[in-house]
């Protein structure tokens, strides 16, 4: 079930995102957070980071697990997921590091680690998993036609995601990896929340087709209108399609 709110500024999205996942880590200090990359989530990672900061709301028995990770760049690359988690959350939090989960996509078997990523989140709830949404209508790097019972596994990324990427690859498409692995629909879809944030008039339609068409996997983001639990969080111009 959807829960969609709209807000009219990236920076009440973020701050009304912090609000849901403050209240998880209010109930239960030990929560187990998904958490996600993207330009979207930024803002609320610094919304906890404040909170950290002037509240003192801890992380230390907290265990997190990220979406995805770029396969064929080293852990230490500047654009891996694994990097951005840390510079933009992770070194201001006092979440230790050993409860810090970000799949390997640097090893020399990718679909290896991939299955052992996915049985090692088997052996917890996920109590919310933070998502972005693609402007082709996936989460995590589940593309186009991905099945809605996969599991973590290796992906290969569809163009229109490289092309949204390479600004973080001095814009040339070139640069950008060509897979990635991430967790599949069916491993998302075990989380006990689900917090989708989404701004911008590109992601309108896959806001679209998350929330309003036909459950199909051209826009592997409407499995998750099979979720229990689902707050989607819009400003006006990603609600464009759906108000
Ligand atoms: P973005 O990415 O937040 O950078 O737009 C979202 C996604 O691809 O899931």
């Amino acid at each position: 079930m959807f829960k969609v709110i709209i807000k009219d500024t990236y920076d009440e999205v973020s701050k009304e995102a912090f609000k849901v996942m403050k209240a998880v880590l209010d109930e239960k200090k030990d929560a187990v957070l998904g958490l996600a990359t993207g330009s979207t989530p930024i803002g609320l990672y610094q919304e906890m980071i404040k909170d950290h900061k002037e509240n003192g709301t801890s992380y230390k028995d907290v265990i997190t697990f990220n979406l995805d990770e770029y396969v064929g760049i080293p852990q230490d690359h500047r654009e891996s997921y694994y990097t951005f988690m840390h510079k933009e959350l992770f070194d201001y939090i006092d979440c230790p590091e050993d409860h810090i989960h970000v799949p390997y996509g640097a090893g020399e078997d990718p679909e290896a680690d991939a299955a052992a990523y996915e049985a090692e989140i088997k052996k917890y709830q996920v109590d919310i998993q933070l998502l972005g949404i693609g402007s082709d209508g996936h989460i995590a790097f589940n593309e186009p036609g991905t099945p809605f019972d996969s599991e973590t596994h290796v992906a290969q990324l569809a163009q229109s995601t490289i092309d949204d990427n390479c600004r973080f690859f001095d814009n040339d498409p070139s640069q950008v990896p060509t897979k990635a692995v991430t967790q599949g629909i069916a491993t998302i879809m075990r989380a006990k929340k689900i917090l989708l944030v989404a701004t911008g008039a590109n992601k309108a339609d896959a806001v679209y087709g998350m929330l309003k068409a036909e459950k199909s996997t051209d826009c592997t983001a409407s499995a998750l209108q099979d979720h229990e639990d689902v707050v989607v969080i819009l400003d006006k111009a990603a609600a464009a399609k759906v108000n």
